[in-house]
Formats: C-alpha cells, structure tokens, sequence
C-alpha cells in the first residue's frame, strides 16, 4: 500500500513538472507519448485505490458537477481597477506625480515594471501550502463569484505549486484570456453550428469562464498569466514588483516573458512604444502596458484611492476607435432562425478600413448600452473582428433619436419571433432567409461542396421561388439555371455537373451539410462514426446521442429534436429520393465487427487511444462501462475495479496478447 501511495505522489509530481515544462515554459522534455503513458497509469493507479486521490492530482483538473450558480466572494482585499493613460505625456505626469507624493526630487528617476496589458478577465487565486484553493472574478472589485471549478480547468494554473517550500497563505492576481486562435477556432465552430459569435477573444474568455459546466470551460483552452502577488503570509518577504514576478515564476506560476524592469520613465515610454505595432503579432490581445512603481516599499507609502492604485497606470494603445451615426437597425435572420439586430452606421473609416455596419449581438445588450436611432457611437474594431459600438454619446442626443425595439415578428416571413434565453428566434422553418442560409451552408465547401453555386445564386433562387429548400436544389435543370442572370449555357451545365457528383457524400459531411443546430464537423463526425447510418440516426432516443463522449445536454436534444420535426424528415426523404446517398461509414466484417471491448488497467504495446481505434476501425465497439453484454474485457497491466465487476459477472476477459490475436484475425 505504501509502494503504490509512493507512486501515485512520484507520478504526480512528475506530471505536474512536465505540465509546467508544456504549459508554462513551452518547453517540453518528454514526448506526448511519455506523457500519456504517465497519466495513465497514474489513472490507472487512482481507478484502482480511490483512497489515494488528491484534488491536486493531476487527473483532477475537470470534475466536479455542474453549478446552479456561483457562490458569491467577498474579496479579503479590494480588487482594484487601474488609471489610464493616452499620451506620453499624461504618463510623464503620472511620473511626477509620484515623486510629489513620495517627496522625491523631480529628476531622480524611478523605475518601473513594464507589463503587457491583457484584455481578459481578473481573477484572484488564493493558494493555501501550495494548493489552489479558491478561484475568483473580481466582480464590482469587492464581490466577486467563485469561479474556482472552471479555472481548475486552465492548464497552465498549476493545483499545487512546484516547490518545497510554499507559502502558507497566498493570493494572487491574474488574467484569464483566450487566445486569438483559439477564439478564432471557436467561432468557426460556433458559426457552423449556427450559434451566434462572440464579438472577441475577451468577450469569449468571459463567457467560458462563467460556465455552470466546468466540462464547458475545459473545452474553451483559456491560458493565465499571473502578474500581481496581492497578499502572502510573512515568511515570503520581497522588495520590488520584479521580485514578485520572480517569485511567481519560481513556483510554478505563468507570467508572461514580456515583462521588463525600466530604470524611468522615459526608458519605460520607449519600452511600450515598440509595442504599438508588435501587439498585433502577438498570439493573444492585449490594449495597452501597464507601468507599475517597482518598489514595493514605494507602493505601500503611494497606496491607493478608492478606485485605483496610485503606483500604477495603464497607458493604453490608441484605440481603433472612431465615432459615427447610428442610421437604422436591421435584423438579420440566420440559418437556425437566431434574430440578430445589425446597426446600420453612417460609412467610417477605421484603421483603413471602411466600416458601415456594426452588430449589436443581443436586445439586451442594446437596452444595456442604450443605444438608439440616430445616436452618434463609438466604434471599435479590434483586429479582425466584427465592429462594434461600444457606446452612445449621451451629450449629443437631439430629442430625436429613436428606441430600438424588440422584434416583434421575423422581417422576412413575419412568423411571431419567440424568445429563447438570450435571443430571439424566428421559429417558422420554411422561413425563407432560414432557407437561403442553410442553403448556402448546405452548398459550402465543408458541407457538399458543390462548386458554382455562391451566395448571390441561393438569392436569386430562392427569391424566384425555384427552390424551397435544400432538397430542391436536386431537381434544378440546365435550362432554368441558364436563365438565371450572370448565368450561360456553359456555367449552367458545370453546376448541374457538381449538383449531380455531390450524391455519392460521406455520412458525416451530410450530416453536417443539413445544418442542424450545434452540430459542427466535428460532432458530425462522432455521430457518423457513431451510428453508421442515417436510419440509426433517426431513431436514437436522446440518450443514445448523449451517451457519446463529447456531445452534451443541448447537443443531444437539438439532434434529437431535429429528427422529431415533420418538415425536417421531408426533406431529408426528398433528398434521399433525389440520389443522394449518405455512405455509411465502411463497416468492415471482421470478427470484431458489431463486438464490444471494455479496457481495463494499462497496455503495453499501444495506448487506449490506439487501441480503440484499432477495434473501431474493424468495426468493433468500445466502451466505458462495464455491463453484461460486453463481449471482451481486454485486461492489461494494474487493472482496476473494472475486471473485478467483470469477473463477477461472467464476462469474457482476455489479456493484451489475446486481443492483438484478435487484432490481426
Ligand atoms: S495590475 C492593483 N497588471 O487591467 C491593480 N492589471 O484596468 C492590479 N490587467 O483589473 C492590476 N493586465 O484585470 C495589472 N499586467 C497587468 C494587467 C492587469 C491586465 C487588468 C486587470 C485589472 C485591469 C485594470
């Protein structure tokens, strides 16, 4: 017992270094494979004396049940935001400022840690003997939520520090943020599965962070950097803020590699100045440095008022940012029938490009904002994301601007708009700009792919009533699509050539083509792997869908529904009947084929992964659990509860080199 407790605390400790080695310093020592050898065993380990798991194991980081909601935080200490500043100058003043107050000669100079400014979300990490125990957001900077499950989630927060002797009680600050391809990545998603966007990688850092489900957040890859140690117990003595940032480095704990001491002011001006245009090279978004008055003995004497400290300041990039006029608001209409209100601006240029619409995300967001008709706005644009107006200007409203209503009923086929959570939602799905855009995602590269047929042509096919649907676009001739305007005889038989070599489709990218809602290709691909058929698709009860690793509570019930929908069923019917056909993923007969496996306890010669790819590329089944119609449990090395319940039960168990037997019949 002790041989395995010893174990299970070396392999923590091993993977925990190699986390920080990959996470923190982006600088792995082992291969992927090593690693994945250790956290197996050591799952293997835990599976098998449960006695010895630890929250700071490694194998810990998503658990926990979803919440109702966050516990509110009282911060021991405020949470404060920071000053501003524009200009050079406002921050030589800040500088003065300073020595006024400390009562120091204006020409000495006085240096400054210089510090990236993330755009994410505060977070306040309270670690006791080195554990993470609390996670927080800093809210109002008094009450926060406690946000402890879901920051676990981040990979590069380590659970326990990587030292010997960590302090007894420490709080840290820290900014959690999602990085400008990850953010990217997720729209992407997002988009395909017909979910609205969010507006940037903050916004997205904070909604993945405000998830009730910490198995959501896991799924948003948010990285920290930690720049600020708020209060630590006394036998942790430091002098200056890059003493603290060292300290924070020593145990483990992600600061970014772009900070840097500056002897003054001027040195710190010129130090933020080669970021104006470098930030834009950077992987995550930052909008602005934050100079802060390195030592700390400094800062205790400098304090604070009630809203920010008085040793330090954000000296921000100038914004691109412009203002212009609100004309009117549209509302757009996309393919799962979500209702966005677009604001149609008075054309502006920002940064060199030309902006003439904003969106405006929600009605809520609008009524927050108070933005109206006619309003003169502000406008950003951060990168190469959508416009947004960030405010009105109040102080020049006439009188004559007008309230943003909600909408009452769909601007395209009049159907009464229903609310749903935060939305509004046109419900009839024979609406025809649900129809024009599921079309142009049907027709898409990623879905069918079938060349020719753009967003200008869905238009004027739908708008000419020759298609109603999806279905339709099988029964276009060359004739009809000849007529068409910027359309010939010749381009018309090419698109009537790529409608027609579109019917021989895999499951999975048809799946994806009929634009069911939170379905991407990646869930695509685990159903079309998953069922094998369309027919099995179409009876699973919800359950079945949710029983599949990574397809959640609304995935599962969006499928599900989808299926149940008369309309839906048509035309899938029509589209079968028109030739399509879905290819059932290739079931391959051999004696694996329709078997399920169960593993338990390591193997030696391949990983789980491997091996469950092996028997599902020869048609067999894995599973997780263990039950009485499990054909084979493939027992390995330390197996855990799992061949004991299968023993009990009667089952098949085989070794590892029975299975490769087995593999390779
Ligand atoms: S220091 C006592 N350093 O900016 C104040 N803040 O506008 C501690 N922020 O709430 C803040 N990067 O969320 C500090 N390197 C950095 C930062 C940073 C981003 C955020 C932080 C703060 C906000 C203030």
């Amino acid at each position: 017992m002790e041989d395995v407790k010893r174990e299970i605390e070396e392999l923590k400790q091993k993977i925990r270094y190699h986390d920080y080695r990959y996470y923190v310093l982006n600088a792995p020592v082992i291969s992927d494979y090593e690693y994945d050898q250790m956290m197996r065993r050591l799952k293997s380990l835990e599976e098998k004396y449960p006695q010895f798991i630890t929250p700071d194991s490694p194998t810990q980081r998503v658990g926990g049940k979803p919440l109702e909601k966050f516990k509110k935080v009282k911060h021991k200490i405020p949470m404060f935001s920071l000053e501003d500043a524009f200009s050079p100058e406002e921050v030589r003043e800040f500088d003065r400022r300073v020595k006024r107050f400390l009562n120091l000669p204006s020409e000495k100079d006085i240096s400054y840690s210089v510090e990236p400014k993330f755009d994410g979300l505060s977070i306040s990490l309270i670690y006791e003997n080195g554990i993470l125990k609390q996670a927080s957001t800093r809210g109002d900077g008094v009450t926060g939520e406690d946000v402890t499950q879901n920051v676990r989630t981040i990979k590069n927060v380590p659970l326990k520090l990587i030292t010997e002797k960590a302090p007894a009680y420490l709080d840290i600050q820290g900014e959690a943020i999602m990085f400008k391809q990850d953010f990217a990545k997720i729209n992407k998603e997002r988009e395909e599965a017909g979910l609205p966007l969010f507006a940037n990688p903050r916004n997205a850092a904070a909604g993945s962070i405000r998830q009730l489900d910490p198995r959501e957040t896991a799924k948003r890859n948010l990285r920290m950097f930690t720049y600020s140690i708020r209060e630590v117990s006394s036998e942790i003595q430091f002098k200056t803020q890059s003493e603290a940032l060292e300290l924070l480095k020593k145990w483990g704990l992600p600061v970014n590699e772009l900070n840097k001491l500056c002897a003054s002011v001027e040195e710190a001006i010129e130090y933020k100045e080669t970021f104006t245009q470098k930030r834009h090279e950077l992987p995550y978004e930052i909008d602005g440095m934050v100079f802060k008055v390195n030592e700390i003995d400094y800062q205790n004497r400098l304090g604070h008022t009630t809203k920010s400290p008085r040793w330090a300041i954000a000296y921000k990039f100038p914004p691109e940012q412009v203002t212009t006029t609100v004309k009117e608001v549209k509302v757009n209409v996309g393919r799962t029938g979500i209702l966005t209100p677009v604001a149609i601006l008075e054309p502006v240029n920002i940064g060199g490009v030309v902006v003439s619409k904003a969106t405006l995300h929600t009605w809520d967001e609008i009524r927050k904002k108070d933005i109206r008709i006619g309003d003169r706005v502000f406008v950003e644009r951060a990168g190469d994301v959508i416009p947004e107006i960030i405010k009105p200007i109040s102080e020049k409203r006439t009188g004559k601007e007008r309230i943003i209503p909600e909408p009452k009923e769909c601007p395209v086929c009049h159907a009464h708009a229903i609310r749903d959570g935060l939305y509004f939602r046109c419900p009839n799905i024979s609406c025809p700009a649900q129809i024009k855009e599921s079309i142009k995602h049907f027709a898409s590269k990623r879905a069918m792919n079938i060349e020719g047929l753009g967003d200008k042509l869905v238009e004027q096919l739908v708008e000419k009533n020759i298609i109603k649907d999806i279905a339709d676009i099988y029964n276009l001739d060359i004739k009809t699509v000849a007529n068409l305007e910027r359309m010939g005889e010749k381009s018309a038989q090419n698109l009537i050539e790529a409608i027609e070599n579109t019917k021989n489709i895999s499951l999975a990218k048809f799946l994806f083509a009929l634009g069911i809602r939170h379905v991407g290709e990646h869930t695509a691909h685990l159903l079309a792997k998953y069922f094998g058929s369309l027919k099995n698709i179409e009876k699973a009860k919800k359950e079945e869908f949710l029983s599949i690793k990574g397809i959640g509570e609304e995935v599962a019930q969006s499928i599900y529904d989808f299926f149940r929908e008369q309309k839906n069923i048509q035309t899938i019917k029509k589209l079968l009947k028109a030739g399509i056909k879905p290819s059932e993923e290739k079931v391959v007969i051999s004696p694996l084929s329709g078997k399920s496996f169960l593993f338990t306890g390591t193997l030696r010669t391949m990983t789980r992964s491997e091996a469950k790819d092996r028997v599902e590329a020869l048609g067999g089944i894995v599973k997780n659990s263990v039950s009485k119609d499990l054909d084979y449990v493939v027992v390995g090395e330390n197996p855990g509860s799992k061949r004991d319940k299968a023993e009990r039960l009667g089952l098949n168990c085989i070794d590892e080199e029975t299975f490769i037997k087995l593999l390779s019949k």
